[in-house]
């Protein structure tokens, strides 16, 4: 399979991978790439990603390849992969942004949940970015985007497993962008704080109310903000992304505050159940 440029978004049906969709085909429309591009949009809501797919060949003239996929069952997963691994392009796109999180105190979370967050926020990360990876080395120029999470910087209580794939996502994309300093390929991790998608109303555990999801307004950036900022930093070579100027603050100060600071910080969040309205 081989196109000038090809655009893998996991995630498509909403959200960030969504919007990750639009942006990239307005970019590749203003540099007359857009006919000439092809997107392979993952996600397990297919109508959702037809409805994209329709929206984007009639738009821009992309050719698009919808891929539904439940990134948490590895036999599923398996098939992906070999259809990845077959995709051939010149300039190559990887935007690794499926992902879930679950609000709530972890001695009362549900464990299949737990795996599902594990599959999707990383196994399928790492699984499909090796996949894709002898194909972008031999693109001539390939870009891997990974949407961590300002989390991924913190040690979050309710939110705790959350937190810790997002660190996970973080170290990896470090140590692998190092891997690939002397090649053509750029890696990125994203890190945005709260933004309003579908994710609060995923991560939020049964009968709970919306007023137990942590963030002010002001906290929040929006989804436009966050896809700019991530496709322009994966364009010259960034290795982090952090959307806005505030979340650019709070990730410099979490990044260099001392621990004990931050375990007391941390200590004093509230974490008292509201009951749901
Ligand atoms: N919104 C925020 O506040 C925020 C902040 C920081 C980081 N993030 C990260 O941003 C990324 C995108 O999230 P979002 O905010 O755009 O939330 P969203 O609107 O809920 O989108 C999540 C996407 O992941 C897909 N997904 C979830 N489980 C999947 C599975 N098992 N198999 C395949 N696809 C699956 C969903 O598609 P289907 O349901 O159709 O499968 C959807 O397209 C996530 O990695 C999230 O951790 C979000």
């Amino acid at each position: 399979m081989s196109c000038l440029s090809t655009v893998v978004i996991t995630g498509a049906s909403s959200g960030f991978g969504k919007a990750f969709a639009y942006r990239v085909a307005e970019s590749m429309r203003q540099h007359a790439r857009a006919q000439k591009t092809r997107f392979i949009l993952i996600a397990r809501s297919e109508d959702k990603l037809k409805a994209l797919a329709d929206d984007l060949m009639g738009q821009y003239g992309c050719e698009v390849q919808v891929q539904p996929c439940d990134l948490a069952d590895s036999h599923a997963r398996a098939a992906l992969l070999q259809e990845l691994a077959g995709v051939q392009s010149e300039w190559m796109l990887l935007i690794n942004n499926a992902g879930l999180g679950d609000y709530g105190e972890f001695s009362s979370s549900e464990p299949e949940r737990n795996r599902r967050m594990i599959e999707v926020n990383m196994t399928a990360l790492v699984e499909i970015t090796r996949a894709m990876l002898p194909a972008m080395q031999k693109a001539r120029r390939a870009f891997i985007i990974n949407v961590a999470s300002l989390a991924a910087d913190l040690a979050i209580p309710d939110f705790a497993m959350y937190a810790a794939s997002k660190a996970f996502v973080c170290s990896f994309s470090e140590a692998l962008r190092i891997e690939l300093a002397n090649s053509h390929i750029h890696v990125t991790a994203v890190c945005p704080g709260p933004s309003h998608t579908g994710f609060g109303d995923v991560a939020r555990r049964t009968g709970k109310s919306k007023k137990e999801v942590p963030f002010r307004k002001w906290f929040y950036t929006s989804v436009e903000c966050v896809v700019d900022s991530a496709y322009e930093a994966v364009l010259l070579n960034r290795p982090r992304c952090y959307p806005s100027f505030k979340i650019r603050l709070v990730g410099l100060f979490v990044r260099n505050a001392p621990l004990w600071m931050l375990r007391c910080i941390m200590s004093f969040r509230p974490r008292k159940a509201i009951p749901a309205e």
